[in-house]
């Protein structure tokens, strides 16, 4: 019997200001985005950008509905809306920010297991690591694949 470790590596930020202007320019998108989330059932309004292959952003933002699993989070909208409208462009890089009682959470949030998923396949489809920014008001976390959030990933179909 072997024990096994997996180690994680991400970068922590305290403010955006530390950020490159393009991951700035992301945040900011985010941010922004979550000004169109729907939520009168949470009233937790997340939104997401997407920097693509050729510097073009697209923006998603949390979708709810009154037959509860019928919404989508921000990170999916962003990214469905991407592969819908840009399928030959890979996904560089993720920003993504939540916004409670009007303000951005101190605390970034962390995307659900659901879109990890997602975009661990889009990035796989792009053929390139997708880059993962966390936005909070006091610190900002960058993970520089989606492995990094997902270990031991499901992804025995492709080997079949
Ligand atoms: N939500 C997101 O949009 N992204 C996340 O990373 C976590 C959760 C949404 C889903 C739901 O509309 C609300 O936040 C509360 O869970």
């Amino acid at each position: 019997m072997n024990i096994k470790e997996i180690h994680i590596r991400y970068s922590e930020y305290d403010s955006q200001e530390q950020l490159s202007p393009e991951d700035r320019e992301l945040a900011l998108a985010a941010i922004r985005a979550a000004g169109n989330a729907y939520t009168p059932y949470s009233h937790f309004n997340v939104g997401a950008a997407i920097r693509l292959s050729g510097g073009e952003i697209v923006t998603g933002a949390n979708q709810e509905n009154m037959a509860f699993p019928s919404g989508l989070c921000a990170e999916r909208t962003a990214m469905f809306h991407a592969a819908s409208h840009h399928p030959d462009k890979a996904m560089e890089t993720l920003a993504l920010a939540a916004i409670q009682d009007g303000k951005l959470c101190p605390v970034p949030a962390t995307p659900c297991g659901a879109c990890r998923q997602v975009m661990a396949e889009y990035q796989s489809r792009g053929g390139r690591p997708m880059e993962i920014l966390m936005v909070g008001a006091e610190k900002i976390w960058k993970f520089s694949r989606v492995d990094d959030m997902l270990p031991l990933i499901f992804d025995s179909l492709k080997n079949k």
